[in-house]
């Protein structure tokens, strides 16, 4: 099984298709309520919820998750019927597996209803219509043309007593976003020298994105908060809220970062806690769905 702990849960929605071949008479036999096991449709349809909330027991990759909607629709002509799945479920993981098994096990019980009397019936086709959410609706590079640094806020780091892994896991991420990282610095933890540094980026380099890491917490020289909110003219709170929130459910030292984000010209300047954990886990909880807001910061849509 694959380990989708550190991913972020959005709106996942998937539609199914299963088609199921029958004799003309079968359909009259439907139509006119007269197969002696039920009402074909209605069995379908209650087999089709249960399916899919029972996906993860049958297949054996797929993770448990809680399907907030199944809908069941079928549409029938003279020799055909489509059995069309709708699944919902604000999860980590996409619900095509739930979708396909709810029309697959749809088709079987009609299949097993009907067979008493069609021998001409066939499942000729199952299949993943459209799914939404994800990394196929969020995950897209924004551009490849963002210019960013990553700023490393420590005095030990900058003393040359401690190797710096935070930021270089920065870069490494934001490279991997397609995100170019121009600069990379490591500087000691005084508000006026971070407040100078980040000018410059902003007002003189005019990147587009700078990612600090460190000093957010309550030590004496923790000053990343109080630099980047006299440097910042928009707050972006929801950001910082949006780490903050992804790293709490996963410790509860998450709370003692008052890491703060925002707009200073055309730069976005988001803070992260020191630690290579924290850094991990706020990069995890923003990106790349962050990188939506450059669009909007160039004055387009996203
Ligand atoms: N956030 C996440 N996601 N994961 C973590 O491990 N560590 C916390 C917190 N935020 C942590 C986290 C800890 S232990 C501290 S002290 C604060 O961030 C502040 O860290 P800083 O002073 O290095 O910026």
């Amino acid at each position: 099984m694959i380990d989708i702990s550190h991913k972020i849960k959005t709106l996942r929605t998937a539609v199914a298709q299963a088609t199921l071949k029958v004799s003309p008479e079968t359909i009259t036999r439907i139509q006119h309520n007269n197969v002696p096991k039920g009402n074909p449709l209605e069995v379908a349809k209650v087999a089709a919820v249960q399916a899919a909330k029972h996906t993860s027991g049958i297949i054996p990759y797929c993770h448990p998750l809680p399907v907030d909607f199944v809908g069941v629709e079928f549409e029938m002509n003279k020799h055909v019927i489509e059995i069309r799945t709708t699944v919902k479920a604000i999860y980590k993981t996409g619900v095509e597996m739930e979708a396909l098994t709810a029309a697959s096990v749809a088709a079987l019980t009609m299949y097993d209803m009907l067979k008493m009397f069609d021998d001409e019936m066939e499942i000729t086709g199952v299949k993943l219509v459209s799914k939404t959410g994800g990394k196929s609706q969020f995950g897209k590079p924004v551009s490849a043309s963002l210019r960013a640094a990553v700023l490393v806020l420590s005095d030990s780091v900058s003393a040359g007593k401690k190797e710096d892994s935070s930021g270089r896991l920065i870069q490494e991420r934001l490279k991997s976003f397609g995100v170019k990282v121009t600069d990379y610095k490591v500087i000691a933890d005084d508000r006026e020298r971070i407040e100078i540094q980040l000018k410059q980026y902003a007002d003189k380099q005019k990147l587009d994105l700078v990612v600090t890491t460190g000093g957010t917490g309550f030590g004496p020289r923790d000053n990343a908060p109080e630099a980047i909110a006299h440097v910042i003219e928009r707050e972006a709170p929801g950001i910082v809220e949006t780490a903050r929130v992804y790293g709490q459910e996963r410790t509860p030292l998450a709370m003692l970062s008052r890491a703060k984000a925002g707009v200073r010209g055309t730069t976005l300047i988001i803070s992260m806690p020191g630690s290579r954990k924290a850094v991990a886990e706020s990069l995890d909880a923003l990106f790349p769905a962050v990188l939506h807001a450059f669009a909007m910061i160039a004055g387009g849509s996203h």
